[in-house]
């Protein structure tokens, strides 16, 4: 019997299974990370013994799961089978009735962001932590551009990155477009290795970039063989909504809900889908939360486009009841952009990605604020 761990599972596996029995005999596991997509100098491998044998657990890939020992030397999965037969040299680690499995890799993430004069709670360490001991071992944040620039932008999460505990890598959100934008994008994919790019259709007077705009950053995408995400809600039509609100004293976190329902996000990701499709380039459709924008995601998928969609947590497990408790630092704490819908959402898009219908899962663990 054969397996066919990929070489980027290594680490995340070690991670996960031994962090206790390694932190025991290394205290400084924890490194400097300043490079993205990890380092060869940051290995939690070089400072231990080259050769490790994990012993008896239930091992899980993607496509069978077996009891068996996986047998590692130099950071490389050699075996894996039942009953590996080693000598004495070799750190032997007890996985019996555990789950041994490649680590998750969290390809949307906010850490230490600041936005709207607050800043993401968790930060490189904080979050990479938690992920660890989730078992998350690699994940993919979204460098925020300063003031447009994307290099000073890249800069500022290098820097915040300098916490790390664990492999990460960058995408980069466009929050304005012009000329030096664009040619900012070429540095960043040829020189720092970010080439997924996110747009926003919505965040109206900060973020949003209109029809014209994306199409500017879908063919320079294009051309440059990067992937365009979008956040997919129709930021006119939810100001529209936002004013509507107001207008009826409905201030609370359920008006967060009812200023961008479902149909909004259906529109945007339909709209981005077909831009996508008329510039002839593959499109990430950020944080689905809804049946409208799965749909949308599923038609296209059907038709042979290369679309991809992401399910969140929070969307799969959550209902809009949340947002309607009395409480209001209780419902304020769900209040995310798409919004949790109404019961029924979360279960449609959970039987999508059963399907394969959407690909990614993400958790977004973004969504508590602090004042900086
Ligand atoms: C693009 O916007 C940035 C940030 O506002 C500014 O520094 C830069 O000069 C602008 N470039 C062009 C070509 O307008
Ligand atoms: C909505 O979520 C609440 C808990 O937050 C749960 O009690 C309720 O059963 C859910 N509603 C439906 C229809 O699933
Ligand atoms: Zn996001």
């Amino acid at each position: 019997m054969e397996f066919f761990l990929r070489a980027q599972f290594l680490i995340p596996l070690i991670s996960v299974l031994a962090l206790f029995p390694l932190s025991e005999s290394n205290n400084n596991q924890f490194c400097d990370a300043t490079n993205i997509y990890g380092d060869s100098e940051c290995n939690v491998m070089s400072s231990v013994s080259s050769k490790i044998l994990i012993k008896g657990g239930t091992v899980v890939n993607a496509h069978h799961k077996e009891v068996a020992d996986v047998y590692i030397e130099d950071g490389t999965i050699v075996a894996v089978q039942p009953n590996i037969k080693v000598g004495d040299d070799i750190k032997v680690i007890d996985a019996t009735g555990k789950f041994v499995m490649p680590g998750g890799i969290d390809p949307h993430t906010h850490l230490a962001m600041e936005f709207m004069g607050s800043e993401t709670i968790d930060d490189f360490f904080s979050g990479q932590a938690a992920a660890l001991a989730g078992g998350t071992t690699m994940h993919i944040d979204f460098v925020i551009p300063v003031d447009g620039s994307l290099s000073a932008g890249y800069e500022a999460y290098v820097e915040k990155a300098k916490r790390s505990c664990m492999d990460y890598g960058f995408h980069m959100a466009i929050t304005k477009w012009n000329e030096t934008v664009s040619e900012e994008m070429e540095i960043m994919v040829k020189e720092k290795g970010i080439n997924s790019f996110k747009f926003f259709l919505a965040y109206k007077g900060s973020f949003m970039v209109n029809d014209e705009l994306l199409m500017e950053g879908l063919k320079k995408c294009k051309s440059l063989g990067a992937l365009a995400m979008v956040h997919a809600e129709n930021g006119d039509a939810v100001f529209e909504g936002q004013k509507r609100m107001i207008e009826l004293g409905i201030t609370g976190p359920e008006g967060h809900a009812l200023s961008r329902p479902p149909v909004l996000e259906g529109e945007a990701t339909a709209r981005a889908i077909r831009l996508a499709s008329f510039v002839n380039t593959p499109l990430y459709v950020v944080h689905v939360m809804s049946i409208d924008a799965m749909e949308e995601i599923a038609r296209a998928r059907k038709s042979g486009q290369r679309v991809v969609g992401e399910p969140v947590v929070s969307g799969l497990l959550l209902n809009d009841s949340v947002l309607w408790d009395p409480d209001f630092h209780f419902a304020a704490r769900y209040v995310m952009s798409p919004p949790i819908r109404a019961a029924g959402h979360g279960t449609a898009l959970q039987a999508a990605l059963a399907a394969g219908v959407l690909q990614e899962l993400i958790t977004v663990p973004s969504t508590q604020l602090r004042k900086p």
